[in-house]
């Protein structure tokens, strides 16, 4: 057999190009790349991720004091593994997201045996995401009782943030605890610490920071921030079920690294964010649309090339030709994140290659209409437990679906587990993938 050692070689040769997609040090970061050989495992030295006592308990204990929260558990298992941790807390109870939360709130609560309800969003009409968790969306259900927790994306994938100090205020009413997955928005409290949109650590009893999103610091590295009253060793206990026994140190240390770069460095974050906001202007000013998110996260785009008679997938493709690569390319949606690694002459790239295009006649967007919530026929848990079969995706309508399937980026279900497959969700699926796990009965 040939080695071809394709994976390595596709890693290896990553960086040298503009990136405006994760994670936050563009790969312009030495003391990131000083990392790359400390690769090292819980040794007397570099202490025991979840039974801390030395270097990763102070660590957690300065994040805990730069964050403002009452603790800090690091996470080498990405946002993924916070949410699975702060979940475990409500394991058997009743739990409220919206149905555009990440796919691993919908897993965790089947692993957890947690009656997950959705909340369906307004859809925004050009680009066709769900748009924020309104306090009177959320008192709306909040109201019909019973429920222990509820779950919010803010910011969402697109940048665009909920009013988190009324949800707080809806979930007090309603003896609700509220987790808050502020994964796109790590540095956000600092920022714009105490906006009632923007500053999730004030406003949540758990929030979930993906800090390798925006902040220097490698793929996988996250941390939980907790301001119940719950002990370090309680948390840990509970990340301990889900989390590797052997966490990697590089990116663990990277997080030690990003959160003292963020502290440090709060005002590069404040004048990229001001680049952006410049930069937005000028490429409306050549013709695109651009998502407005003057009251959400502040480094990312969302622009709309159908306003210039684009797919976005063409534009990702005449972008990279030119060495840039964006977050996500999807219909007319292209986003860009940003953050102080990209030097001004990667931005006036992307200016000059967005200019360069020659403009077409706009393309309309298909109606996004509304989405009818699919049929929940069994619980996720009880679908994801049963006898399945596979059936070509094309043909699964009217099947019940025995997996939760989402595409990544952006993590959100097109279908979960226990749910009767629509026309539209066998639509999707089957561009995806040929056949899908249906419940055999
Ligand atoms: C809103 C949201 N939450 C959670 C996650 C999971 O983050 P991670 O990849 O760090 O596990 C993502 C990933 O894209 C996300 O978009």
């Amino acid at each position: 057999m040939k080695h071809t050692l394709s994976l390595y070689n596709a890693v290896k040769a990553q960086g040298g190009h503009v990136s405006f997609h994760t994670p936050g040090h563009k790969f312009r970061c030495p003391q990131i790349d000083a990392l790359a050989n400390a690769d090292t495992t819980e040794i007397s030295a570099t202490d025991e991720l979840y039974h801390p006592e030395g270097p990763i308990l102070e660590a957690e204990r300065e994040a805990a004091e730069v964050f403002g929260a009452r603790e800090v558990c690091f996470s080498a298992g990405g946002a993924t593994l916070c949410i699975q941790t702060a979940l475990a807390f409500y394991a058997g109870k009743r739990a409220l997201a919206e149905r555009s939360c990440h796919i691993s709130v919908v897993n965790a609560s089947a692993l957890l045996g947690i009656e997950l309800d959705f909340i369906w969003g307004e859809t925004d009409a050009d680009f066709g995401f769900a748009l924020p968790l309104t306090p009177e969306k959320a008192e709306e259900h909040l109201s019909k009782g019973g429920y222990s927790v509820l779950v919010v994306t803010s910011p969402d994938y697109y940048g665009l943030c909920a009013d988190l100090r009324g949800i707080k205020e809806v979930c007090e009413r309603y003896s609700c605890d509220l987790i808050i997955d502020n994964s796109h928005g790590s540095h956000l409290p600092f920022i714009y610490g105490g906006d009632p949109r923007r500053d999730a650590i004030r406003y949540g009893d758990f929030i979930i920071n993906s800090l390798h999103k925006t902040l220097p610091v490698m793929t996988g590295g996250a941390v939980l921030c907790v301001n119940k009253d719950l002990s370090k060793e309680q948390i840990k206990a509970k990340m301990a079920l889900f989390g590797s026994t052997s966490p990697s140190f590089p990116v663990l240390a990277s997080i030690d690294l990003g959160v003292h770069y963020m502290w440090e460095n709060a005002d590069r974050y404040r004048k990229t964010s001001e680049r952006v906001a410049a930069l937005a202007q000028k490429i409306r000013a050549v013709g695109f649309r651009v998502l407005d998110n003057s009251e959400g996260e502040s480094l990312r785009l969302c622009i709309d090339t159908f306003s210039v008679g684009y797919t976005a997938e063409e534009t990702e493709k005449i972008l990279s030709q030119a060495g840039i690569y964006p977050e996500i390319a999807q219909d007319n949606r292209l986003l860009l994140l940003f953050s102080p690694f990209n030097g001004e002459e990667d931005l006036e790239k992307l200016l000059a290659v967005l200019s360069s295009m020659e403009k077409r006649p706009p393309v309309s967007p298909k109606p996004h209409k509304s989405v009818t919530p699919p049929k929940r026929v069994t619980s996720p848990r009880d679908a994801l437990l049963s006898p399945t079969e596979k059936v070509p995706s094309a043909t699964s309508a009217g099947r019940i679906s025995a997996e939760t399937f989402a595409t990544c980026p952006p993590g959100m279900a097109v279908v979960v587990a226990g749910e009767e497959i629509t026309e539209e969700a066998a639509a999707i699926l089957a561009s995806h993938k040929e056949y899908t796990e249906v419940v055999n009965r």
